[in-house]
Formats: C-alpha cells, sequence, structure tokens
C-alpha cells in the first residue's frame, strides 16, 4: 500500500467566497473518514487556526521554516481530532508578503518548506488556505500545490474573477509549476432560490465542465456559528444543512483525487487495497456514499 499525498490549494482572490469554511471543513470530513490531513495555515488572519480549536502563537506558523529558523516537523499540532493536523498561522506571517518579496527562491519557498512533509508520506492531503490576494503567498502555495480548488460565490461578475484566477494558474503552470491543475470549482453560500444563482451556476458549469464540482454548499447559520467555537461544523452539528454538504463534498473529493490505497500493480485484483477501494476495518462499516444535495431540497439556514 503506497500513500501519495495530494497537495491542494484552495485559493482565490476574491475575499469572503469562503475559503477557509471549505479548508476546515473538507479537512475535517477528510479526517473523519480516516484520511490523514494537514491543513497548512497561510492567511495572518489566522481563520482556520482557530476555527481548528488552535490558538494564533507567535513563533509557531510556516514563517519560521521559510527563514530558515525551524525544520517544517516542528510546527505541525495535531488538534482534537484523529487525523487532523494543522500548521497554524500567527502575525508573523503578516510580514511575508514584504520581506520574502524580493528573495530569488520566493516562487519555491513554500514548495521546498514542506517537501519533507510531503516526501515522508504520512499525510493523505495537505491543504493550503491562501489568503484573499494575488500576492506571493497565494503564489507560492499555488507553485507548492498539485492542485487549486476555487470556492465560488454565485453571484454577478463570478466568471471575471474566475478568469483572473486562471490567468494566474496558467501563468503558474508556464513558470514555476507545470503541474499544477484545476482541482474543481465549488459553489458557497448558494441561495438557491435567486434567479441570479441559477443563471450563475449554469454559465460556469457551462464554462468549466465537470471541472465544476456537484455538490453545492447552501448558505447554513450553524456554518457562520461554527468558527466562534473553534469546532468545524462537521463535528459541531453534523446534521446540519451546511454539515451534511460538506461531508457529501468530501465524498465527491475524495473520489476524484484517491491518494491512499493505490494498489501496486502487481496486486491481484480481490487483494485488500485495490485502486479505488477503501479496505473496512474490522467491525466498522462504511455508509453508502450519499447523494449529493438535490436540486430541489429546500434549503433552512437554520438547521
Ligand atoms: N455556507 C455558509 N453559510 C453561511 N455562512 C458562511 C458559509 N460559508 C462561509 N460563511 C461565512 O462567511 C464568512 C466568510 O467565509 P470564509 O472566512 O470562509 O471566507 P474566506 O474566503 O476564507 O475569507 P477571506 O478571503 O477573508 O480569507 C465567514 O464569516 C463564514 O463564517
Ligand atoms: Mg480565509
Amino acid at each position: 500500500m503506497q500513500r501519495k499525498t495530494k497537495t491542494i490549494a484552495i485559493a482565490n482572490q476574491k475575499g469572503g467566497v469562503g475559503k477557509t469554511t471549505t479548508v476546515v471543513n473538507l479537512a475535517a470530513a477528510l479526517s473523519a473518514r480516516k484520511r490523514a490531513v494537514l491543513v497548512v495555515d497561510l492567511d495572518p488572519q489566522a481563520h482556520a487556526t482557530l476555527g481548528l480549536g488552535l490558538e494564533k502563537r507567535q513563533g509557531t506558523s510556516l514563517y519560521r521554516v521559510l527563514t530558515g529558523e525551524k525544520p517544517v516537523e516542528d510546527v505541525i499540532e495535531p488538534t482534537k481530532w484523529n487525523n487532523l493536523n494543522v500548521i497554524p498561522s500567527e502575525v508573523d506571517l503578516a510580514g511575508a508578503e514584504l520581506e520574502f518579496g524580493a528573495r530569488e527562491d520566493r516562487l519555491s519557498m513554500v514548495r521546498d518548506a514542506l517537501a519533507p512533509v510531503k516526501e515522508s508520506g504520512a499525510f493523505d492531503y495537505i491543504i493550503l488556505d491562501c489568503p484573499p490576494s494575488l500576492g506571493i503567498v497565494m503564489t507560492s502555495s499555488l507553485a507548492a500545490s498539485d492542485g487549486i480548488l476555487i470556492p465560488i460565490q454565485a453571484e454577478f461578475l463570478a466568471m471575471d474573477g474566475l478568469a483572473l484566477i486562471t490567468g494566474s494558474i496558467k501563468r503558474i503552470q508556464e513558470s514555476v509549476n507545470p503541474s499544477l491543475e484545476l482541482n474543481g470549482i465549488i459553489f458557497t453560500m448558494v441561495n438557491r432560490q435567486a434567479r441570479l444563482t441559477q443563471d450563475v451556476m449554469e454559465e460556469v458549469r457551462n464554462h468549466f465542465g465537470d471541472k465544476v464540482y456537484e455538490t453545492i454548499i447552501p448558505r447554513n447559520v450553524r456554518v457562520s456559528e461554527a468558527p466562534s467555537m473553534g469546532t468545524p461544523v462537521v463535528f459541531l452539528d453534523s446534521s446540519s444543512k451546511g454539515a451534511e454538504s460538506y461531508k457529501a463534498f468530501a465524498w465527491e473529493f475524495m473520489a476524484k483525487n484517491p491518494t491512499r490505497f493505490d494498489a501496486p500493480a502487481s496486486a491481484p485484483a480481490s487483494a485488500p487495497g485495490t485502486a479505488g477501494q477503501e479496505p473496512q476495518p474490522a467491525g466498522q462499516s462504511v455508509p453508502e456514499e450519499p447523494r449529493n444535495q438535490s436540486e430541489t431540497e429546500n434549503d433552512k439556514e437554520n438547521t
């Protein structure tokens, strides 16, 4: 059994589109499915750090690894939940844009900093929470990633924002990271009743096809309450609409991004660990993959 770590940056230069919420809840839902996950909080706002129940403490972020003061292993912290770890953010990272802007290795610095973790195979997924700008931190995060996942809101000018970010992806592919892929686009904070929402979703789907995840994350008050309790909504209120949709999204994400049970070519078809199949631990059944949220389902904001 060979573990291939996938590094996914969750990014959009636009602020407040649900990047951090998606990082926290995708990571939580994956960890609940026994995937080993490392969240790397690269936004000095440190919302992912706080949302996962950790505090901001100076000297504990990737900054000290980028400056060469600490090995990356020293900044990985466990959370309260199994399989869910984090490299937190704190105020030092706020200086990174200016401070590292002139470094010759500025584009590869995040990749180099995370290389030992990736090579160790300790994690299935490394998920990067990027700040809302097209600056050096986001660019070097994309340079460090196998894929970029873009959360967007289905609203006016959504396509313009996507054009900007796909332009950045192209430039990074042409320069520092030819293997960067558009992992996908996920609609967040959706109010399906709004006519404009339907039109925008259709336009984005027509343009990006199967790069758009089927799962849609509805606007849901429990999702917005969870960060203040330092607990992902998928753990805080796992039957709320928001949690259900993030869990469905994690299923879809895992199916599109298998990492763990990639069998060696010589493995017999019936052996445990056959490609794409998850061996079930004794006494524990894995539930059927939930269907995606139906378009006709009524979104209740308060459940
Ligand atoms: N599905 C949802 N339903 C209701 N509120 C949500 C949902 N998703 C996110 N929010 C809220 O919207 C706000 C912005 O979300 P979030 O912080 O995830 O966005 P972001 O893109 O990371 O922002 P920034 O660009 O500042 O980093 C937060 O207050 C969050 O709690
Ligand atoms: Mg954020």
